[in-house]
Parts: structure tokens; C-alpha cells; sequence
């Protein structure tokens, strides 16, 4: 009734954990993972990365702002981790770099991946990310290379602040098996007490409750337009987002700020959809893009 087919993964039900929650530990992945379809680490460089110092999370009201600035242990350390994988979900690895030279190396060190997402939308780094995935020809470049050294599937995972439906279109052009949207917004807070932002990079990344609409366009947007699975992020807290999103046009629905209020979160929304979808006598593959019918 749960599962969903993801450009030939079999999910056991189409919740995922968006990156950078929770995914720098095989431990806490192998928690999330009992309960959710598929697990995306931590975005990954080939070096590692300090990040940028605290405050670099902060807790707003209807969302989560951060400028972690893509802090990561490098690929070799974090393949090791990624060893202690339980399997109990799929296990997608997003990758970070500047160019396809980047990417094409990092997707060999990970053996374990079931498919990889590639990050070409953090809006909070100077040299990867949104700086590379506004450029549809960029981004074309670094598919069609990492295409060409794996046959497992990968996902471009873009930004609301590109021409998103360009970048789209280059990435399924160039091969691309997936799109993930959406990361983070740009946004700011201020201390009024300090009179100084609160961020030490000054400007981070909005997520949380807050985009949902935004991302709900996007995946909307992109079901009319791609032939290619759409993977929903941004904003997604109860089992009625997820539920919208995939009428929307998702395959897969992930989840991200939503964990840092409730860690049984996966086990909640898995229940819900599965009373949901009794009630409507449905499995969950016959929500996907059902608003557009
Ligand atoms: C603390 C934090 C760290 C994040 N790190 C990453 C990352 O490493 N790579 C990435 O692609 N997205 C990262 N994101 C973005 C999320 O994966 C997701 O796209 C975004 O938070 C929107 O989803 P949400 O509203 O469900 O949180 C991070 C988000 C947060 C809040």
C-alpha cells in the first residue's frame, strides 16, 4: 500500500530524510531509516570542511534557519561511516563539489549508495551549490559526467532561486534520473538586543514550514513539464503535506526541518498515511500527480 517506485528503487513507503538532517552519523541514519523509505546523508565533499562557526541554526517560528556552510568530513572518512549502514531504507549519498571533475570523482567512493543526489542548490556557499546549479549548462555538465560513472540512479536536487524549470530541463536532458525540489531559501534574522544578525555568516538558509507553498508550486511546475520522477522537499511536517505534495506531482516525499521538532516523526506520518489511505481506499502510487487529472 506504502511502497513507490523511484527510478527503480523500491521504496517501502515514500518518506524520505533530506540531507543535512541528522546525516553526518550512520546511527542516526539507521534510526530514521526502520521508518522511512530511503535515507539522504549529509551533503559530502571530497575534503573535509569546517563549515562556518555558531550560531549557525537558528529555531524561528514557522521554520529553521542555518548557514552550516556544508560542514562535512570528507569523502574518505564519511565512506567509512556509511559502512555502518543498517539497509534498513534506501540509501541515496548527496554529493557537493565545483565542478564535474568533483562529482565524477566523489561518486566513485561510495559503493554503498543506492543513488546519489547531487547538492546544486545550498544558497549559503560560495563555491558550490546554487553558484553552480544557476547554471543550466553547469549543471548539464555535471550530470551527464556523473552519469557516465555509475548506473545507479541520481538526483539533481535544485534551488527556488534558480530558473528552476531550465535547470530542470538541462539536468533531464542530460540524464538525470530524478529531481529533488526544494533547498533551502535565502533569509536573515537579526538580534534586536545585540543589533547584529544573528547567523555568524549574516545570511542563511530558510526551510520549514514557511516555503511549503513554494515548494508545492515548484513540484506542481515540474510535473507538467519533466518526464522524470519529482522528489518533493520543503516544509513537509504532517501526513497532509505529504499527501498534498504527492498530488502535487511527487514520487517521494522528504523530510527535513520537520525532524528537529520530533525524531519519531517517520514512524507518525507512516502511520497516518497508512489510515489515510485505507480510509480512501488507495496505495500510495495512485496520489502521485492525481491533482493534475
Ligand atoms: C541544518 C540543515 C542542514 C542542511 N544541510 C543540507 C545539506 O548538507 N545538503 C542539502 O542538499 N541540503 C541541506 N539542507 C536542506 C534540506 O535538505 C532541505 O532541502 C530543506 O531544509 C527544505 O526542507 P525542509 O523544509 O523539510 O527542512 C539542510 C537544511 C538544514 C535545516
Amino acid at each position: 500500500m506504502l511502497e513507490v517506485e523511484v527510478c527503480g528503487m523500491k521504496l517501502k513507503n515514500p518518506l524520505m530524510l533530506a540531507s543535512g538532517i541528522l546525516g553526518s552519523y550512520a546511527s542516526s541514519l539507521n534510526l530514521i531509516a526502520e521508518n522511512a523509505g530511503a535515507v539522504v546523508t549529509k551533503s559530502i565533499g571530497l575534503e573535509p570542511r569546517e563549515g562556518y562557526r555558531n550560531p549557525a541554526v537558528i529555531n524561528l517560528s514557522h521554520g529553521i534557519l542555518n548557514a552550516v556552510g556544508l560542514a562535512s568530513p570528507g569523502a574518505k572518512n564519511f565512506s567509512e561511516e556509511l559502512k555502518k549502514f543498517s539497509k534498513a531504507s534506501k540509501l541515496v549519498v548527496s554529493l557537493f563539489g565545483s565542478d564535474s571533475e568533483d562529482f565524477s570523482k566523489l561518486v566513485g567512493c561510495f559503493d554503498m549508495a543506492d543513488a546519489f543526489e547531487l547538492n546544486l542548490s545550498c544558497p549559503h556557499i560560495e563555491d558550490a551549490g546554487l553558484t553552480i546549479g544557476n547554471d543550466p549548462e553547469l549543471v548539464g555538465e555535471i550530470v551527464k559526467a556523473v552519469k557516465s560513472k555509475t548506473s545507479k540512479p541520481v538526483f539533481a536536487k535544485i534551488s527556488a532561486l534558480s530558473n528552476y524549470l531550465e535547470v530542470a530541463k538541462a539536468a533531464e536532458e542530460s540524464g538525470a534520473d530524478g529531481i529533488v525540489a526544494i533547498n533551502t531559501l535565502k533569509g536573515m534574522a537579526i538580534d534586536i538586543a545585540l543589533k547584529k544578525p544573528i547567523l555568524s555568516n549574516i545570511s542563511g538558509g530558510i526551510s520549514g514550514e514557511a516555503i511549503k507553498p513554494i515548494a508545492m508550486r515548484i513540484v506542481w511546475d515540474l510535473f507538467e513539464e519533466l518526464n522524470i520522477p519529482i522528489i518533493a522537499c520543503g516544509g513537509a511536517t504532517t501526513w497532509k503535506d505529504v499527501v498534498e505534495f504527492m498530488l502535487a506531482g511527487a514520487r517521494a516525499v522528504q523530510i527535513g526541518s520537520a525532524v528537529f521538532y520530533s525524531q519519531r516523526i517517520f514512524y507518525s506520518l507512516k502511520e497516518s498515511l497508512i489510515a489515510y489511505l485505507r480510509r480512501e481506499k488507495l496505495d500510495a502510487e495512485d496520489l502521485i500527480g492525481a491533482a493534475h487529472r
